[in-house]
């Protein structure tokens, strides 16, 4: 990596410990680990007990606990020290045979002293905060055993590319406003509020985000020797991101029945041979 991308990523640990200590008290942050995840995530993470699972980009380790509770010897990843602290305050608290471990993703073979997993996980909203994917899939497929499964679970670029238009009169209207490729380096994001209920940040605003397609994501992971066994895309996720959305069930929005039916979430499962 070169200097000017380790300045942005110190940046995003440093903005990921701003927005610990109010994740850590937000009403998000407290729902039960189980329903952060819908049915069709279990059935592709399938058996889960006596697996060896890491979960990279953790935050505070909600995934990682869900895991265990389903029998996984779970490890936690994550660049933020204040979120390391906090998850591990969590299982303590909660009695949760779990591990974290503090490293950036792209150091985390020798972080994890060469260890190896069943499945390596990461959850929505990680692949933003990297800057380069062939290299982070490179380490994917060095954390995996044989036969191990990595399953990436991510907002669509789609969704990221569309905003709504200022003033429509019956509900927004989507247009494309932001790139869906990657190509054109880091974006600066400078928010004073998070994506949780809670105060303002208390500094360290700044934080960088790296855009990728879908293709450039499945490229990184052949290119890596994995074996893309399946790109699943889906029209629901877990939050409003738009006022006209509609529940569907607890947890789950989509864009209304009359819309276009556009992808808002993907899961991609591929394996190590
Ligand atoms: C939105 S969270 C990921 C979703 C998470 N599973 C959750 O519970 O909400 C993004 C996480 O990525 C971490 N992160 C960002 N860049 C990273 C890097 N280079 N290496 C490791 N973790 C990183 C941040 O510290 C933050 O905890």
């Amino acid at each position: 990596m070169d200097s000017g991308t380790e300045r942005m990523m110190r940046a995003n640990e440093a903005n990921w410990d701003a927005r610990t200590p109010i994740h850590a008290e937000s009403r998000f942050y407290q729902r039960d680990p189980e329903t952060w995840f819908a049915d069709w995530e279990w059935a592709d993470l399938g058996e889960l007990a006596d697996r060896d699972v890491l979960t990279l980009q953790c935050h505070l380790g909600v995934d990682v606990v869900a895991f265990a509770r389903r029998g996984a010897r779970a490890v936690g990843l994550d660049l933020a020290g204040a979120a390391i602290d906090e998850a591990r305050a969590r299982a303590q608290r909660d009695g949760d045979d779990v591990e974290f471990v503090r490293a950036n993703v792209y150091d985390a073979v020798e972080a994890l002293g060469g260890r190896r997993f069943d499945v390596v996980y990461t959850a929505k909203g990680s692949l933003c905060y990297l800057p380069d994917l062939p290299a982070w899939a490179s380490v994917v497929a060095d954390l995996l055993n044989p036969g191990g499964l990595v399953y990436v679970v991510d907002f669509h670029p789609l969704l990221n590319a569309l905003g709504p238009s200022q003033n429509g009169d019956d509900g927004p209207n989507l247009l494309l406003r932001n790139d869906y490729l990657s190509g054109r380096g880091a974006i600066e994001k400078n928010s004073t509020h998070t994506y949780t209920d809670g105060p303002a940040l208390a500094g360290s605003t700044r934080a960088y985000e790296w855009r990728h397609g879908v293709g450039d994501l499945v490229t990184a992971l052949a290119g890596a020797g994995l074996r893309i066994e399946g790109l699943r895309e889906t029209e629901q996720i877990q939050w409003p991101r738009w006022p006209h959305m509609e529940q569907t069930e607890p947890g789950w929005w989509r864009l209304p029945e009359g819309e276009p039916r556009i992808p808002l979430l993907f899961a991609l499962r591929a394996t190590k041979n």
